[in-house]
Formats: C-alpha cells, sequence, structure tokens
C-alpha cells in the first residue's frame, strides 16, 4: 500500500480549510490503493524554526514532543496532498515554518496540491510552495486543484458546495500522486539505503 499524508496548511480560527481538508481526505479515503492520513497543523506544537543545525546536514535532529511525532509521520509518508490557502500571494507562514523544520524526511517524494483563496484560487501560493518543495528533493506533480472564491463554495450546512466538488476533478489528481508515490517508493528506500 502507498502512504499518502495529506497536509492542512492552515491553522487560524475560523478556517475554511477544515471544510476542504475533510473533503480531500475523505475522497482520498476511497482509493482502495492508498493508505491516507490527515495531518492538522494545529493540532501539532510547532516552534519557530529554533534548531542550532540545519536539518538538511543533520541525520538526526533529535526531535521530541510533537516534532518527533510529526518527524515519524512525514517519514512515513510516500507522497503528499497540501491543502492550502494563499495569504498575501504566498502561501502561509505555518506550513513555511514546518517544512524547514524537516529534511530527509521530504526527501525524493512526490506532492500535490489543493489551493483555495480568492479570485486566484491560491495558484500563486502553489507556484511559489512548488520552488521551495524542489530544494527539498521532492517532486511537486503537475495535477492539482484550485477552489476560486471559497467563501462562496460553502453550502447551508458550512460544508464544501457539491457543485464545487464537482468542477474540482479531485479524484484525477488523487490518482496522480498515487502513481508518483508507488512509483517511485522502490527506488526512494533502496537510494536512501546507500
Ligand atoms: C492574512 C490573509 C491574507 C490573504 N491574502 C489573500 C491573497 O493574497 N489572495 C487570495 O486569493 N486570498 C487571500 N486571502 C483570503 C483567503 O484565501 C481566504 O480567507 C481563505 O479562507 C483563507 O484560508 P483559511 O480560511 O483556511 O485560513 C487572505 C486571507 C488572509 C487571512
Amino acid at each position: 500500500m502507498t502512504n499518502i499524508k495529506i497536509i492542512l496548511g492552515s491553522t487560524r480560527d475560523n478556517r475554511l480549510g477544515e471544510k476542504v481538508f475533510s473533503w480531500v481526505v475523505n475522497e482520498a479515503s476511497k482509493n482502495p490503493n492508498i493508505n491516507v492520513e490527515g495531518i492538522d497543523l494545529k493540532e501539532y506544537n510547532i516552534p519557530f524554526f529554533n534548531l542550532a543545525m540545519n536539518p538538511t546536514y543533520m541525520d538526526n535532529p533529535g526531535y521530541t514532543g510533537d516534532l518527533e511525532k510529526l518527524s515519524k509521520k512525514i517519514n512515513e509518508a510516500d507522497g503528499f496532498i497540501f491543502v492550502m490557502p494563499e495569504y498575501n500571494h504566498g502561501y502561509t507562514g505555518v506550513l513555511k515554518n514546518m517544512i524547514d523544520t524537516f529534511y530527509n524526511e521530504w526527501r525524493l517524494k512526490p506532492a500535490t496540491f489543493v489551493s483555495y483563496g480568492g479570485i486566484s484560487g491560491g495558484i500563486r501560493a502553489v507556484e511559489q510552495l512548488r520552488l521551495v518543495l524542489i530544494e527539498l528533493q521532492m517532486i511537486p506533480i503537475r495535477s492539482s486543484v484550485h477552489i476560486p472564491l471559497i467563501f462562496t463554495q460553502i453550502d447551508d450546512k458550512g460544508l464544501l458546495k457539491e457543485e464545487t466538488k464537482e468542477a474540482a476533478h479531485l479524484d484525477a489528481t488523487i490518482e496522480d500522486i498515487e502513481w508518483w508515490a508507488k512509483t517511485l517508493k522502490e527506488p526512494r528506500e533502496s537510494r536512501l539505503k546507500n
């Protein structure tokens, strides 16, 4: 089985991200080829980056507590879906802080994105994140989902509207990330052993 972790990159009170996140986790869970786990960054105490060394050059940075928990979860992953809003034409600070905190955990793994925001649907944030992930030796894939005007896409029950979900074609993106994650798993594991 391929392990896909879905990371929610917004932690503010009243975030709309929760609604997008639960839809993505739910849809991905329907795919019989993947083990899915949602990671809500709000549930972890992640300090502003304060390691004495750059994790890029450390085999074992000695994480404890929530960082150790998070490190294990990222390690288990074969691929990622970042559920993320756009803040001031970029991606969120919580996401950058969390990404910088780890290195080996991310290496040689593919990632895709379900973004949301105003008119741009979070595209600018995703394009920036793609550049950053390359430095972590990750593979940002082409397929992704972008939801514009997120504040108009919530129904009376407080859930993402059915027509919004249908228009998004999330299933194709999930299939793609599953393919990349599965395809890279064995070569990654053998390269990291050496
Ligand atoms: C600090 C801040 C900056 C924002 N900047 C942008 C922006 O540059 N582009 C955009 O499309 N939406 C922007 N928005 C709107 C958000 O995309 C929208 O509020 C979304 O719901 C935020 O995600 P969240 O509710 O999960 O935090 C901004 C929102 C916040 C809070």
